[in-house]
């Protein structure tokens, strides 16, 4: 692939996440415990039009992949008119879905004609007590009903997100490896990362990505070989499991070496990193389409500035409040 995203370090962007919504009706405890709260001023979120130029001018850089991201995508009354216009994009070939699954029992037939590829269902406990516990909500039936409908309709494979934490994952992991033993699902655990407002959290309930590793490995599962454009995921694999495992570990020291990711908020500001900047305003050159060129121009240059690393390492400079308002 030949990106015309390439940044100081010869790291090329073919994918974009993209937030539509900050608006989420799950109150994760490690996200929005108190679920979200609408600003005290009204704030519009990209539009259909500015959704197209966007990917339409990243698609012209070379980005094959749109990952859609929020807050709950599905939340938004237009969900099915931004993923076809997504979709239709020339030269976008992956449009990913992002969602805590809410809606994917009724919906997801709907989402697949409207052209999403690729989905990934946020679930952090099979158990259904401590999933309410953990997202306030009582859904994890529904949800898994979502999984299931999603094979029955062709999709190949589905990737489930569950954050690590010392108080639910420890006991969880077993659940969670007999429910992949017989299905295409890639399991990804995530190291809980540290935001403002859960700072507190973060030091109870981290638990290392390393120790899950370390485990699986004893049992068999071994990591899978990387290519170039894979993002910072670690992949094993293990002969008696249909399913995978994934391991986001962003306190790893290479993590960032294979990123491969752009974000762009629901508020149309260009996100370099998860953490550690404040965004790169392109509402404005989102109008009209012949601002395409000046906006190309644009992103080229914001990405020189892009750093190596994000700053999670150096203390609390650059943490977020919590990622629901750039979909993680
Ligand atoms: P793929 O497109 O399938 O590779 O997805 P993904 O794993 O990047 O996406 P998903 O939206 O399922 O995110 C899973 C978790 O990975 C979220 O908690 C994200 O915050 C985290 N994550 C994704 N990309 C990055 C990144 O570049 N940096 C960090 N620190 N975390 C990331
Ligand atoms: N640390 C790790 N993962 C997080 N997510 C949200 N907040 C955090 C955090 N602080 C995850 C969700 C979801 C994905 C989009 O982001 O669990 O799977
Ligand atoms: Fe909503 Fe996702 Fe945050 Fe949970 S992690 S509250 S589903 S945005």
């Amino acid at each position: 692939i030949v990106s015309g995203l390439i940044d100081r370090f010869d790291r090329q962007y073919v994918y974009l996440r993209l937030s539509i919504t900050d608006v989420c009706n799950f109150r994760c405890n490690y996200c929005l415990p108190d679920g979200y709260q609408p600003p005290s001023q009204r704030q519009t979120f990209l539009r259909v039009d500015e959704i197209q130029r966007i990917v339409k001018t990243f698609a012209s850089l070379g980005t094959e992949k749109v990952r859609i991201t929020g807050g709950e995508p599905t939340l938004r009354k237009d969900f099915l008119e931004v993923v076809h216009s997504i979709s239709q994009t020339a030269g976008i070939r992956q449009v990913a879905l992002t969602t805590n699954g809410y809606r994917m029992a009724r919906d997801v037939g709907l989402w697949q004609e409207a052209g999403i590829t690729h989905l990934n269902v946020s679930i952090d406990s099979l158990d259904p007590r401590q999933f309410h516990l953990i997202t306030g909500e009582n859904k994890l039936a529904s949800i898994l009903t979502g999984i299931d409908r999603a094979f029955e309709i062709g999709y190949q494979k589905v990737k489930v997100n569950a954050v690590l934490m010392k108080q639910y994952t420890e006991k969880g992991l077993d659940d969670f490896l007999r429910w992949i033993k017989d299905r295409p699902i890639q399991m990804r655990f995530i190291e809980l990362m540290e935001t403002g407002e859960m700072d507190h959290f973060f030091k109870q309930q981290h638990l290392s990505g390393q120790q899950i590793l370390a485990r699986l490995q004893q049992e068999g599962w071994q990591l899978k070989p990387k290519a170039i454009t894979d993002g910072p995921a670690k992949v094993l694999s293990h002969p008696d499991y249909q399913g995978e495992i994934g391991l986001i570990m962003p306190y790893e020291k290479h993590f960032c070496a294979s990123c491969n990711r752009l974000r762009v908020s629901a508020l149309g500001k260009l996100h370099l990193c998860l953490f550690g900047e404040e965004g790169i305003d392109i509402r404005d050159l989102l109008q009209s389409d012949e601002q395409q060129l000046q906006l190309e121009a644009r992103l080229k240059s914001a990405l020189q500035g892009k750093r190596e690393h994000h700053y999670l390492h150096i203390g609390d400079s650059g943490v977020r409040n919590n990622l629901a308002s750039i979909g993680g």
